[in-house]
């Protein structure tokens, strides 16, 4: 079965000036999608009104929030409360995370077993200290046993669902994981390998290394999309990073943040169209107030309207907007205080040069917490104990 998802709307004009695709389609397994992008899962951001929102603008997989395989087998409502997908959303991408092979064995048969998603994508990327120091995230790859059993295990509970790995680098520069855990994957049976050019201890500080993401594509066999990620912050970044890399397709986190018309540049950049114009400060602030509306849709009018407030900084980065109306818009209390807010900005502000570039969380390096002993053996197999917590991923 191939499924072809298209492009689910272009909201604004593209001149029609065809050139030639930049990649093929990008195929995870049985699905295929035109625009080879991928919406990097991101905890607190990628829930299903966000999700709707970039797919509004442009093709690609959109991956859930990170869900725990420990949440799903043990039935935490609010676990199940976080799978949600829009009916037309397809292929359904859960990020599922755990270090525990048996458990995520029975979370991906459950996922099979209750039709959650239709691909899973597995999460050994996270640096958070919390997580690191029980062995987890992006201190896994390196018990590469362990990490090998729990990749087949969850490939096995999935049946013919596709999995996905997403990873870092390594723990640091002394101990790259990465290539070694992408073969892993690969013979353990996943269908494509996602990585974040950095190591954990590097968190989301400097520039990513796309030279990894080279030799990533080089060591892995061509008939694997190896997926490259850091940094994309315009479609530029992204055609840079697939000429530079041979990467079959590009994640793209903290780009997006309050710039979800991201999604359809990269649609335009891929498919060789010219790109649309940026839009103006009227436009930014009804895309704006449509993510404030679908998110309320999606989690009730009290919490969606709080959650939009994060948001507001990142649409409004480089605009010329005094103090007090952003002050009074980061604690916005519903769509119709939002409406008369948003009335007092000039619409005809255009896209100010300002917005371009990082944007989202950067900070600094810092050493990776791990196990006590983590390093001796990176053939043991035990699970390391109380790393399958709850926590926000990275
Ligand atoms: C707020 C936030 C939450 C994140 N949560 C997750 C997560 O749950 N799972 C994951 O694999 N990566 C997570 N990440 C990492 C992103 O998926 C991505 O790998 C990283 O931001 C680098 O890509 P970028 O340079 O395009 O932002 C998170 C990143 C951010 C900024």
């Amino acid at each position: 079965m191939t499924i072809v998802q298209g492009r689910v709307r272009d909201q604004r004009t593209a001149t029609p000036a065809r050139r030639e695709r930049v990649l093929p389609p990008l195929r995870i397994g049985p699905f295929e999608v035109d625009t080879p992008v991928v919406l990097a899962p991101m905890a607190g951001i990628t829930n299903p009104g966000f999700r709707r929102l970039c797919r509004e603008q442009g093709a690609g997989y959109y991956v859930c929030e990170m869900i725990t395989a420990r949440g799903l087998v043990e039935k935490n409502p609010l676990t199940f409360r976080m799978i949600a997908f829009d009916a037309d959303e397809r292929p359904r991408s859960m990020q599922l995370y755990g270090v525990d092979p048996e458990s995520m064995r029975r979370a991906a048969r459950m996922v099979v077993e209750r039709d959650l998603a239709d691909h899973i994508d597995m999460n050994f990327g996270c640096p958070v200290p919390k997580v690191t120091r029980r062995g987890g995230g992006a201190a896994l790859p390196f018990k590469r046993k362990l990490f090998e059993r729990i990749v087949r295990e969850t490939v096995e509970g999935a049946g013919d669902r596709p999995v996905t790995v997403k990873m870092r680098i390594g723990i640091d520069d002394d101990h790259h994981t990465y290539l070694d855990a992408a073969r892993i994957a690969v013979d353990a049976g996943a269908v494509a390998v996602a990585l974040h050019a950095r190591t954990a201890s590097q968190r989301y500080s400097g520039a990513a290394d796309w030279s990894a993401i080279a030799r990533l594509r080089e060591a892995v066999p061509s008939h694997v999309p190896v997926l490259g990620n850091g940094d994309i912050f315009s479609a530029q970044d992204a055609l840079d990073m697939v000429a530079r890399t041979g990467c079959d397709g590009v994640v793209v986190g903290r780009g997006c943040l309050g710039r979800p018309w991201l999604f359809g540049d990269l649609e335009a950049a891929f498919a060789g169209r010219e790109l649309p114009a940026p839009p103006d400060l009227g436009q930014v602030a009804s895309t704006l107030r449509r993510h404030a509306v679908l998110l309320c849709e999606h989690m009730g009018d009290h919490k969606g309207i709080r959650d939009v407030r994060k948001h507001i900084a990142w649409y409004l980065k480089g605009f010329p907007v005094g103090p007090e109306l952003r002050r009074s818009l980061g604690m916005v209390e519903s769509i119709d205080h939002l409406d008369e807010l948003l009335s007092e900005l000039d619409p005809h502000e255009p896209f100010p040069a300002e917005a371009d570039g990082p944007r989202g969380r950067q900070g600094s390096p810092g050493r990776v917490v791990l196990p006590e002993h983590w390093l001796d053996d990176p053939d043991d197999l035990a699970v390391p104990f109380g790393a399958d917590v709850e926590h926000s991923g990275g």
